[in-house]
């Protein structure tokens, strides 16, 4: 079974974006490289369906990039649900406040610009979903610091967990950084997690 093609019917059953998301894809692909940073439709619906069943209200992301999974979770959120996201360049900054500002779910997101290890102690409160996507070598350190403002009951979704398989040998300081963050999840008894083989590998924890 070749993978590619079988992540292609994977999507093709999967739930559309919407109009205004697919828009922000095709801008954020005029305008900008690196656009494989987009976490793209199966994770994103993945995210939106975890936040519509879980009832979550109050949500952090660690990585904006031009606002594609923000945009999906708020569109997924209730009337005054809430979400934080972090981003610290400023080449992505426009797009992304631009469709927050077109799309009716974008008055949920309050964007915070910097770095996030300095800007998440900066948000007041807990949170009840949690989406860990931004730079790869702090993920532990994202982890300590945002584990225990998770509520109980909470989740936390982590993207690239698989770093294209180079965790198997964590030969780069990233890869080594992500299977550090696999290993403390294993072993920390206060959550518990499934690893989806879901693209670049996605984590789903639970916390007890
Ligand atoms: C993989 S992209 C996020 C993609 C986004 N979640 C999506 O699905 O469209 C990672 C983002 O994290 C940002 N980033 C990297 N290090 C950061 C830091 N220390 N603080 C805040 N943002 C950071 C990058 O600039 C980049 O836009």
């Amino acid at each position: 079974m070749e993978k590619g093609k079988i992540e292609e019917y994977a999507k093709h059953h999967t739930t559309d974006h919407s109009e205004i998301i697919k828009e922000l894809i095709s801008v954020s692909e005029k305008n900008l490289e690196h656009t494989d940073m987009l976490s793209g439709r199966l994770v994103g619906r993945l995210l939106g369906l975890l936040i519509k069943m879980s009832g979550a209200k109050r949500v952090l992301e660690v990585g904006t990039f031009t606002g594609f999974s923000a945009l999906t979770m708020a569109e997924a959120l209730p009337d005054g649900g809430e979400l934080f996201t972090c981003e610290y360049n400023e080449r992505y900054e426009d797009i992304a406040r631009t469709f927050f500002k077109k799309s009716e779910a974008g008055s949920k997101v309050r964007l915070l610009m910097g770095k996030a290890l300095e800007t998440i102690p900066t948000i007041s409160g807990s949170f009840d979903f949690v989406f860990l996507d931004a730079d790869k070598i702090n993920y532990p350190n994202y982890y300590e610091m945002i584990l225990p403002r998770l509520e109980q009951g909470g989740i936390m979704v982590i993207d690239n967990v698989f770093w294209s398989g180079e965790v198997l040998d964590s030969e780069s300081d990233k890869a080594r950084a992500i299977d550090e963050l696999n290993k403390m999840i294993r072993n920390d008894n206060f959550v518990e997690q499934v690893m989806l083989p879901v693209r670049d590998g996605v984590t789903v924890l639970r916390k007890k």
